[in-house]
């Protein structure tokens, strides 16, 4: 054993000793004292550290800090502090931890702005800030910057405002998911981690302010799984670029300015869609047919456009749907083109305010898992067929503003849905006679019952 000079005093020994003796029981040494003052940095910055102080103390291996996770090689490699109440800045400092790898310090009342050291930094691989009050300006980045292994950058709900600087993607390659929704960021959608970063897969930047079209670039994402952009100002078409993202599983435009026809020859390019989100926009035109072709689709979202025709029988193809929402559209003709009896894990069917015609096609209740069907406000007549009652989970029924007859059968029909809470039938049954029963039994579920608008003569039954 070779002993320093300034070693040599029995007490230094001794100490040695006990560093030794300690290193032998735990084969690994602490962190470092640098590694610790960035840690400290942090928590200074820190008004509100809920708790942390007690646990983060200097005269202890900061591997055993509340939240702090080490490497084998006792390197700080993790800093996880979701949920913790903590209010003030991150600092700068965590930055400059050589081997942090995850930070995660989401669901917070963290504010300033994120440092830029954070973004850049040369170790971090996933970065999650989501919900804080952190705000200003995502940082330009100097354009010399090497190559990041950062891949996952979750700065969802906060307060961010500003365009997104074209710089930070350049060095990003690593990139796989960027959450940037609920936040203030305005100018257009990003692309450059299109061609920047091979395995970019989740883009969500839903609630913002972007506006302006939806970019061409984004059709070189090629292994784009989730394009979120919901709740934004982006106006014009969809352009037809976008259709070479065929890794899309779950795309979103909903409420924003868009328009134009949806095209057939190119929505079946995106075979994988498992959900497609285009409500509350200005979409026009039919259904094309090429969308039986899109076989995962399990939630199809086209409600408050101005889509017109028929549904195409070619419907029926998507069996896996789960969701339909086609309300507030010019949708017409016969349902029954559709075959229901398809969609054995149909849940939720909601084509309120359009013109459908013709009776309920009896298909529909083969749809045993339904919960929530409204086909209110549209041009359908006829009775309720008693096999509505097969429909065992139905909790939702809508059918008001219509042309339906006989409420006697209706009700001696709806009160075997043991499951219904909300049934509204109001505006049809014309000036009919409520059914001379003194008893209607049942509906022991019922909360919400609305017939009114119909005219009805007679008693109300005990
Ligand atoms: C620290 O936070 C305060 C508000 O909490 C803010 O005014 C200040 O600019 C922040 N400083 C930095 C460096 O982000
Ligand atoms: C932040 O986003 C990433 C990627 O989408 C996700 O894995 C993570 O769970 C999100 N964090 C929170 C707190 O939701
Ligand atoms: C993005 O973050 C929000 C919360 O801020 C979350 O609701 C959403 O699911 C996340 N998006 C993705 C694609 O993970
Ligand atoms: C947006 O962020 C705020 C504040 O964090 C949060 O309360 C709200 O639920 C978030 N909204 C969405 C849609 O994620
Ligand atoms: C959306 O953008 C249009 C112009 O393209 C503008 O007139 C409108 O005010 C914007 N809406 C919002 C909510 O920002
Ligand atoms: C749809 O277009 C009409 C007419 O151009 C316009 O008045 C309306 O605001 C638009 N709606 C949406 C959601 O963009
Ligand atoms: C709605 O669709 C019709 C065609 O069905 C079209 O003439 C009209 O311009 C569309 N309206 C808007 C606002 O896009
Ligand atoms: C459903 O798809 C099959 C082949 O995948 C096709 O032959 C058939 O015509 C389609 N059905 C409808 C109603 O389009
Ligand atoms: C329906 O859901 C079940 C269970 O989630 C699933 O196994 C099945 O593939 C789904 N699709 C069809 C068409 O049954
Ligand atoms: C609904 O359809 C009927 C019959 O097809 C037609 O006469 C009527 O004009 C349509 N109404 C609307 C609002 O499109
Ligand atoms: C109305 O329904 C009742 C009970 O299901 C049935 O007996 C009666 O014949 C129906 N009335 C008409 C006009 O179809």
């Amino acid at each position: 054993m070779k002993h320093s000079k300034k070693e040599k005093s029995p007490m230094a020994s001794l100490r040695l000793a006990f560093v030794l003796l300690i290193s032998l029981v735990s084969p690994t040494s602490s962190c470092t004292q640098q590694e610790k003052i960035c840690l400290l940095r942090f928590l200074a910055g820190l008004s509100q550290d809920g708790g942390l102080a007690a646990s983060w103390r200097d005269g202890e291996d900061c591997c055993e800090w509340e939240g702090v996770t080490c490497g084998t090689d006792r390197a700080v490699a993790g800093v996880s502090l979701a949920s913790k109440s903590l209010e003030g800045n991150i600092s700068e400092s965590l930055g400059s931890l050589d081997g942090l790898k995850l930070l995660d310090l989401s669901h917070n009342s963290l504010s300033g702005c994120l440092p830029r050291g954070l973004v850049s930094s040369p170790s971090i691989v996933v970065l999650d800030v989501s919900f804080n009050r952190l705000s200003g300006a995502l940082h330009e980045l100097p354009s010399s910057t090497p190559p990041r292994p950062l891949q996952v950058l979750n700065i969802s709900s906060n307060s961010f405002t500003g365009m997104f600087p074209s710089t930070i993607w350049e060095s990003m390659e690593n990139l796989i998911a960027l959450n940037g929704s609920n936040n203030s960021f305005t100018g257009q959608i990003p692309t450059h981690f299109c061609n920047g970063s091979p395995s970019f897969a989740v883009l969500d930047l839903s609630y913002n302010k972007l506006r302006g079209s939806i970019p061409r670039g984004l059709g070189d994402c090629s292994v784009l799984r989730v394009l979120n952009a919901g709740y934004n100002n982006l106006s014009g078409t969809l352009p037809d670029e976008l259709f070479r993202a065929t890794s899309l599983e779950h795309l979103s435009f909903r409420n924003n300015e868009l328009h134009g026809v949806l095209d057939g020859a190119h929505i079946i390019n995106l075979g994988n869609l498992v959900t497609l989100n285009l409500g509350r926009n200005n979409f026009s035109g039919k259904l094309p047919d090429s969308i039986g072709q899109l076989k995962r689709m399990e939630e199809l979202y086209f409600d408050r456009n101005n889509m017109s025709g028929d549904l195409p029988s070619a419907l029926s193809n998507c069996t896996n749907l789960i969701t339909v929402d086609f309300k507030s559209n010019k949708f017409s003709g016969e349902l029954n083109k559709v075959d229901f009896s398809n969609f054995p894990n149909l849940t939720t069917l909601d084509l309120l305010y359009n013109n459908f015609t013709g009776t309920i096609p009896e298909s529909i209740y083969s749809c045993s898992k339904l919960i929530a069907l409204r086909l209110s406000a549209n041009n359908l007549h006829g009775q309720l067929s008693p096999k509505i009652g097969d429909l065992k989970h139905l909790a939702f029924l809508s059918l008001a503003f219509n042309s339906f007859v006989n409420i006697t059968n209706a009700l001696h029909i709806l009160q075997n849905c043991r499951q219904l809470t909300i049934l509204l039938i109001g505006d049809n049954f014309m000036a009919e006679l409520m059914p001379e029963d003194d008893i209607i039994d049942g509906f022991q579920n019922l909360q919400v019952l609305d017939i009114g608008g119909c005219q009805l003569l007679g008693n109300m039954p005990f």
